[in-house]
């Protein structure tokens, strides 16, 4: 079940952007914001804000919006360094920012994934989806969370590029694209609402038979929240099927 993985503040090294999404091609220097400008959108700022904690009084004030430096987040991480470095260990971030803290724990994931399994191009993608499948994040805000999608993909993307050049598929990205959309909402964690006002419902993505067969269960956020032990039956089940036609349907 979930677990949850607190946090603060700051901003991390950013990455190229994810085509999904499409903000400001050229770097916005950060010497040039003042504290008191109205809100600049993380997006417009990415990907070159690796040293941005705050993006606007108005956001700290509204949203508690100061993002955790890399020293911390990994002094934090580093707590529970057994789990970051277990693929299947299942990690929540219910207010992610732009993903300092999600980021981090998938590099280290991603570093284990290619340890153990970078000889075989398959297990090492299913390995990569294993790990990516068991992070999610809730932001109030719509920038944040596609901010945070983004550099996610593309911490698995330039992994993937770098291991396998011109053999890496499409299939396999539309499959880390499509769970990444799935698990790292926008909505409001409080509520449990997402920002259209419908229940957070969350996937969860296991390989029942150890084999490339994966599926999906979705449950809602707020039952599992108030269940005592975290568990809630599912709203919904999926037939199993192979990972790398997960994002077929995208
Ligand atoms: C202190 S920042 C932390 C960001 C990130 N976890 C980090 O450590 O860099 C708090 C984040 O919570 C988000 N937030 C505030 N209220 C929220 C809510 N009710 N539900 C979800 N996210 C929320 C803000 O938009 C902001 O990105």
């Amino acid at each position: 079940m979930l677990k949850s993985v607190l946090k603060k503040e700051n901003y991390y090294p950013q990455p190229s952007l994810d085509e999904t999404i499409s903000p400001a091609k050229q770097p916005v220097n950060q010497a040039k914001l003042k504290p008191k400008q109205k809100t600049t959108s993380p997006l417009l700022n990415f990907p070159s804000a690796p040293t941005l904690q705050v993006v606007s009084r108005q956001r700290v004030a509204d949203y508690g919006e100061v993002y955790t430096n890399p020293r911390e987040v990994n002094a934090m991480l580093d707590l529970v360094k057994p789990e970051t470095e277990r693929l299947d260990s299942t990690f929540l971030e219910p207010a992610c920012g732009t993903g300092n803290f999600l980021v981090e724990i998938l590099s280290r994931k991603l570093a284990v994934a290619a340890r153990q399994y970078q000889k075989s191009q398959l297990e090492y993608e299913r390995a990569a989806v294993l790990a990516i499948s068991s992070l999610y994040g809730i932001d109030i805000l719509a920038d944040n969370a596609a901010v945070c999608h983004a550099r996610l993909f593309e911490v698995f993307n330039s992994q993937y590029n770098a291991h396998y050049k011109t053999k890496c598929k499409q299939a396999c990205g539309n499959t880390v694209r499509h769970i990444f959309r799935r698990n790292i909402l926008q909505g409001d964690t409080l509520s449990f609402k997402t920002s259209a006002g419908n229940p957070i419902i969350f996937s969860e993505w296991k390989f029942p038979f150890n084999d490339s067969r994966i599926q999906r269960r979705d449950y809602l956020f707020e039952q599992m929240c108030r269940s005592a032990d975290g568990l809630a039956p599912p709203v919904k089940s999926y037939s199993p099927s192979h990972f790398l036609e997960l994002g077929d349907a995208e």
